[in-house]
């Protein structure tokens, strides 16, 4: 028990204390879940971006025989935001932001995970909510580890073209060729379309957390962001898995 009119006796005795109940924390917990909102959210919007540039794989080639989809990666590289910044900058301020902002991400996840731990003591999490939400909530955090070994094997893939992740044929800036190498190998392809189910699972439950977390209330407005939650990660997971699997069922070549 804790006092604010001390009694000398009662705390020689051990029977109430001075201190806290707890230690202040570091970051109080409303600025975590705040920087776990905003960062997940940005990487919301990477994905729903990089789905639809990604999606320029099924288009025709040009009339030279190039791929739109390295047009777009050259484009994406050197030219974006120029002449506001030089030639190549954009993809640097743009790795940075998304680097901190996953940074910012695991460490809010791994810091609250904690807290809540440690808050909960030895009673365990019960089925409040019910049903797929509650199932959803308590796999949050390994569905974000899975989600960042994929990212980590997806980078050696597809940017750097480190092998065995990337396929031996791998040339940087041939984006189309390399997809069609990549995802010409069953076991990738599987394993790119089970990170795109557990993509669905984390960004679905992530988004209506972030809005949560955002402080809206409003009934009208939960019930459309509740929808929304659920269409975007969909149409994020159908447009990714489609590139895999035309691939690997040798729809395009
Ligand atoms: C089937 C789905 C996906 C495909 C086909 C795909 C394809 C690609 C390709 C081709 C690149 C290299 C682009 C280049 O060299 O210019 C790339 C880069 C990248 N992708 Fe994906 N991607 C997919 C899903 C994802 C997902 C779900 C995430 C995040 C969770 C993601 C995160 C990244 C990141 C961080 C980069 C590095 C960007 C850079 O700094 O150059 N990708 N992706």
């Amino acid at each position: 028990m804790t006092a604010n009119n001390i009694d000398r006796d009662a705390i020689a005795h051990g029977k109430i204390t001075e201190k806290p109940l707890r230690e202040r924390p570091k970051y109080p917990t409303w600025a975590l879940k705040l920087t776990m909102a905003i960062t997940g959210l940005i990487f919301a919007l990477f994905v729903v971006v990089h789905m639809v540039g990604n999606l320029k794989v099924f288009l025709p080639f040009y009339e030279d025989g190039t791929a739109p989809i390295d047009h777009y990666g050259a484009w994406l590289k050197e030219d974006v935001l120029y002449p506001l910044v030089p030639h190549g900058w954009f993809i640097w301020i743009f790795r940075i932001v998304l680097l901190i902002a996953i940074a910012l991400h695991i460490y809010g996840a791994f810091v609250l995970t904690g807290r809540s731990h440690q808050s909960r003591g030895k009673f365990r999490r019960t089925n409040l909510i019910g049903g797929m939400n509650s199932f959803t909530t308590s796999t949050m955090l390994v569905t974000g580890i899975i989600l960042l070994a994929f990212i980590l094997f997806h980078i050696l893939d597809m940017t750097m073209g480190v092998a065995p992740a990337a396929s031996s044929s791998f040339v940087h800036g041939e984006i189309y060729n390399n997809m069609i190498a990549g995802f010409s190998r069953w076991p990738v392809t599987i394993f790119y379309v089970i990170a795109m189910l557990v993509l669905f699972m984390h960004l679905s439950h992530g988004i209506w957390l972030a809005c949560s977390d955002l402080g809206i209330t409003g009934k009208r407005w939960r019930a459309v962001l509740l929808f929304c939650a659920y269409l975007i990660p969909a149409i994020v997971m159908i447009g990714n898995i489609s590139i895999p699997l035309s691939i690997a069922l040798g729809w395009i070549s």
